[in-house]
This record gives structure tokens, sequence and C-alpha cells, in this order.
């Protein structure tokens, strides 16, 4: 299942991840139809229409089937809101997203084009004269910039102390998310010179993270792409090799480059973060979505945890920790009301401690999901909350997370 190497210079990037110009459109109306393609007959088989709209959009996309763009038809829709929600988890952020419907309304292309990050919208009815003005320019030019509320989601992983289950946390539930078949996900690790997400997934980095890390201005968005691992199809890592010279101290751009390269090409970023953390990697709290603290029932790992909300919360200028209690059931550990008064509030994620069978799966290279079929269960509502799945987690857990 796993690519067991990679390195800087890897010949071809993941399928699923090359940037083909192919345009498909999904619309529903014969009008719409005709002018679409009177109008970028200039593409040729470059483009592709097929019947439908947002639903079979989804299901299409779904398929990790290469695109540049898609055109698609969002007539009648009940809330755009949470349906193009559903569209921005499976749609990669540097795929162009051009919208045709009938509300004519300012307010709602100002909803699906400025909130949404849809690269532009187009009231019916649609005439050739308009696609080609409005359309094709857009489709044959460059790829558009990347707006923020395109841009992929980061999960920021941090353990409030070191040994307390951030990696375990960090790799079984983007493999968790990629199971469900959500978009495209990385898991980035920049614990660089003993991190342990590839040895979890039986995976052997290159140089490639610490050639990007360190000398930002020579990778681009493919030199990413080749030295991520692919883990399974919907999930791919990037890691630093687990020897070599000490890294010392890396330009701050470099971390913001690779984190905006990836933000560009996934849908979620999951970052599994060194403690105690380097300042130069204080960028990722400051874009990250969520902060996921993960600590012990003891009170050192409740006081580092308490730290760490505090770092979140000055990088980000709002609360989007989500706080994980790991191996709850320790035995010898705090009960749940002493981890409660301590923290102020109850964990928003608990999970018990899972037994030998977890470190066996590091030393077999194999994932615990694979080998301790509880820990997907107990990893469902940090999966569902990251995504923006419907949860039916307790309702304080979302009344407190403010989204981006
Ligand atoms: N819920 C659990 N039940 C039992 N064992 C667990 C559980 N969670 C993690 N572990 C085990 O705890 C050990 C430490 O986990 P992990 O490496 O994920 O911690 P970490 O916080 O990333 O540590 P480091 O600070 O070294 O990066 C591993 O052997 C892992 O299998
Ligand atoms: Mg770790």
């Amino acid at each position: 299942m796993l690519a067991r190497s990679n390195n800087a210079e890897a010949p071809a990037p993941p399928p699923g991840l090359e940037t083909e110009r192919r345009i498909v459109a999904f619309i529903d109306d014969e009008a719409s139809t005709a002018a679409l393609r009177a109008g970028l007959a200039g593409l040729g088989d470059l483009m592709e229409v097929k019947r439908g709209g947002l639903r079979q959009a989804v299901r299409f996309l779904r398929t990790l089937a290469p695109v540049s763009a898609a055109i698609i038809d969002i007539s009648g829709l009940a809330d755009p809101r949470t349906d193009l929600d559903e569209l921005a988890r499976v749609c990669p952020p540097d795929v162009g997203v051009f919208l045709i419907g009938e509300n004519t309304d300012i307010g709602f292309y100002r909803l699906v084009v400025h909130d949404l990050g849809a690269t532009d919208y187009v009231p019916k009815p649609l005439t050739r004269d308009l696609v080609q003005r409005l359309l094709l320019p857009r489709l044959s030019g460059a790829a558009p910039d990347l707006p923020d509320a395109r841009a992929g989601h980061v999960i920021a992983v941090c353990g409030a102390r070191g040994g307390v289950g951030a990696t375990t946390i960090a790799v079984n539930a983007a493999l968790r998310l990629a199971g469900l078949g959500q978009g495209q996900s990385a898991l980035l690790d920049l614990n660089l010179r003993n991190g342990t997400a590839a040895m979890m997934l039986g995976a052997k980095p290159g140089p490639g993270l610490r050639i990007a890390l360190q000398e930002p201005a020579r990778i681009d968005a493919l030199f990413l792409e080749r030295v991520a691992i692919s883990v399974q199809p919907r999930l791919r890592l990037i890691a630093g090799e687990e020897s070599g010279e000490p890294l010392g101290v890396l330009p701050p751009e470099g971390v913001e480059h690779v984190l905006d390269l990836l933000r560009s090409k996934f849908n979620f970023i999951f970052v599994d973060l060194p403690v105690p953390l380097r300042p130069e990697m204080k960028r990722v709290l400051a874009v990250a979505r969520n902060v996921v603290v993960v600590f012990h029932p003891d009170l050192p790992s409740l006081r580092d945890a308490q730290t760490i909300r505090q770092a979140a919360l000055v990088a980000t200028g709002s609360d989007r920790v989500l706080t994980v209690l790991n191996r709850a059931t320790l035995r010898g550990g705090l009960n749940r009301d002493l981890v409660q008064r301590a923290l102020g509030q109850p964990p928003d994620i608990a999970i018990p401690d899972l037994g030998n069978r977890m470190v066996e799966s590091i030393n077999l290279g194999v994932p615990a999901l694979q080998r301790v079929p509880a820990l997907a269960r107990h990893l469902m509502p940090l999966v569902r909350e990251v995504a923006g799945l419907r949860s039916e987690a307790p309702r304080s857990l979302l009344r407190r997370i403010i989204r981006r």
C-alpha cells in the first residue's frame, strides 16, 4: 500500500495531482449547454460538457479525476453555503470553479465569489457572447490567484509535551479523513530530524522537505508534489529524512512558502509540530483553522496544554484549539472531573488507552488505525470537526470554534 521511498529528484508527480488542463462543465439545460459549447469551441478537446449540476460535480471530483477548472450550474440550490462547502471539501484548491445560476442578486454574487471563494459567478441566461467575454479568457489563461476562502485547511497538531501521542493523532486522523473520501490531504511532519510520522506509515522520506525549508526560493508546487510520498490515493506525506547534519536555524519564509504551496494543492493539511515549537514554525499556528492540543491525564501535561492554548490564542486571535485528552484511562492518571477542573472545561475529545497494540504497530510500520480498529471510532469526532463534516459531537464543542 505504501510507497517505501522518495527523494527530491523523484521523476513523476503522484497520480491525481497532475496539473492537467482539462475543463469539465456540469450543466442541466439545453440553452446554457449550447451557449457554452459555442463560446468555448476554441478549447477543443480540453472541454467536456456533462449533464448535471453541483451534485454530479461533487461526485465527479471525488474520483480525483485531474481537472484544471470546473463550470457548474448551481441553479436552485436551497442552501448554497452548505452545498458549496461540500464542493470545497472535494475540489482541490487550485482548480478554478466557475458557477452559473439563476440568482442575479449582487449579494449572492458576493457570497459565492468573495466569501466562498468561487473563481467567478455568471448569472443565466448564458449567451455565446457572455461565455466568450467572461469565461473564455479566464479558462484559457494562467491559473487564477488562490482566494483565501479556497486555500486548504491547516490542522496543526501539537503535543502539550513530548510523548503524549501527537504524531499518533496526526497520522491516524489524516488517514481516517482520507479513508472517508474527502478531497486530498497532506501530512506535513515538521519534526525534521527525529520525526516519526514516516516510521508510523512505513515510509522513507528523502531530503526534499529540508531543501524546501532551507532554500524556499528554489522550490515550487511541482517540487513539493514530487517529494510528497503517496500513502494512499488521498493522502501524501511530506517529512524530513531520518538522519543528516543538524538543521540549524531555518529562514521563517521557508515554512510559510511550504504551507502556501500545500494550501494551494491540498484540501486539508495536517501538520505534526515539534515540541517545544521552533520559533520559525509559529506561522503554522497563525494560519491554522484548528490547533489540536494533545495531552495526558497528568498535571504537567495539563499545565503545558494551557500554555500552548494561550500561544495559539495569541497567534490566531481566536480560540481555535481543540483539546484531545489521550490515554484518558491511563492507570494512575487524573479522573475526568479533575481534568475538567484543571482545564476549566471538559476536553473536546477523549481517547482511552488503547494498549500495547499501539506501540506494536509502530514497530511493524503499520498505521495504528489498521491494528487497533477502536482508534478509528475514537478519532471520528475530531475528524468530523476538522473536516467540517456534519457532526454528532457535543454542541459545546461546536459553539467554541470560530470558523475561518
Ligand atoms: N491512546 C493510546 N493508547 C495507547 N498507546 C498510545 C495511545 N496514543 C499513543 N500511544 C503510544 O504512545 C507513544 C507515543 O506516541 P507518539 O509518538 O504519537 O507521541 P508524540 O507526542 O508524537 O511524541 P514525540 O514528543 O516523541 O513526538 C507511541 O508508542 C504510541 O503508540
Ligand atoms: Mg511526535
